[in-house]
């Protein structure tokens, strides 16, 4: 996606040869405009999926799936990483390992808001190794709906994630897809167009 990858060039950051900082319009301040064209884009590429509902991750995932979700008109249901005073009961829950924080998460949703005939678009803001989207996959598995897709934001294609979503045969659609980030520079993987 040709706004976002302008975006990244011009905002973006290279911490270093694994972590691209985005804190101006993904992270941390967010650009409702670019989130708007984003879930356009993803209604676009799933429009073909009989997607009923979009889970995502709290925090940065929100943004982009609830814009998806507008355009995709379903609604949007975020992981939770922390215990939450009134989500109590009946809990789906699964474990998510972070190499890149080298911590672990419980993420819960509630199975009142995954019904087994959903069809689910699974949206993150960035894909590294993957965990936090299989996670997603394993809660969504756990209610008996079924992944029809996942929708990536930024994927760091030189990570292992993208390769091992596809390889459980999931559609996998990233709007940016970083070949590298050596040299203090970001990389795009050259997507032929037309
Ligand atoms: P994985 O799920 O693909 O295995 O990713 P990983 O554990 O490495 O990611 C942990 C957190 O770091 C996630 O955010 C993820 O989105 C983010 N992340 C991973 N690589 C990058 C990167 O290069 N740049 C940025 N900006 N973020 C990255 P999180 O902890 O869930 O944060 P948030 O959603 O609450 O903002
Ligand atoms: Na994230
Ligand atoms: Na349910």
């Amino acid at each position: 996606m040709r706004l976002l990858e302008e975006k990244i060039i011009s905002e973006g950051r290279v911490l270093s040869d694994q972590v691209l900082k985005v804190d101006s319009f993904l992270n941390h301040q967010i650009d409702p405009f670019l989130m708007n064209e984003i879930g356009k884009e993803f209604a676009l590429r799933f429009a073909n999926e009989g997607i009923t509902k979009i889970v995502t991750l709290e925090s940065s995932g929100i943004a982009p799936a609830v814009m998806a979700g507008l355009y995709m008109n379903v609604p949007v249901v975020f992981a939770r990483k922390r215990k939450s005073l009134t989500l109590t009961d009946d809990l789906l829950s699964a474990s998510v390992h972070s190499f890149t924080k080298n911590e672990t998460n419980e993420i819960s949703i509630s199975n009142k808001y995954l019904d087994e005939d959903d069809r689910v678009l699974v949206i993150d803001d960035f894909l590294a190794n993957g965990q936090a989207a299989l996670g997603l996959v394993e809660i969504v598995k756990q209610s008996g709906a079924k992944v029809n897709g996942i929708g990536i934001v930024i994927e760091k294609s030189f990570q292992q994630g993208a390769e091992k979503l596809k390889e459980f045969g999931f559609r996998v659609e990233s709007l940016a897809r970083i070949a590298s980030l050596s040299n203090g520079e970001v990389q795009f993987i050259n997507e032929k167009v037309g």
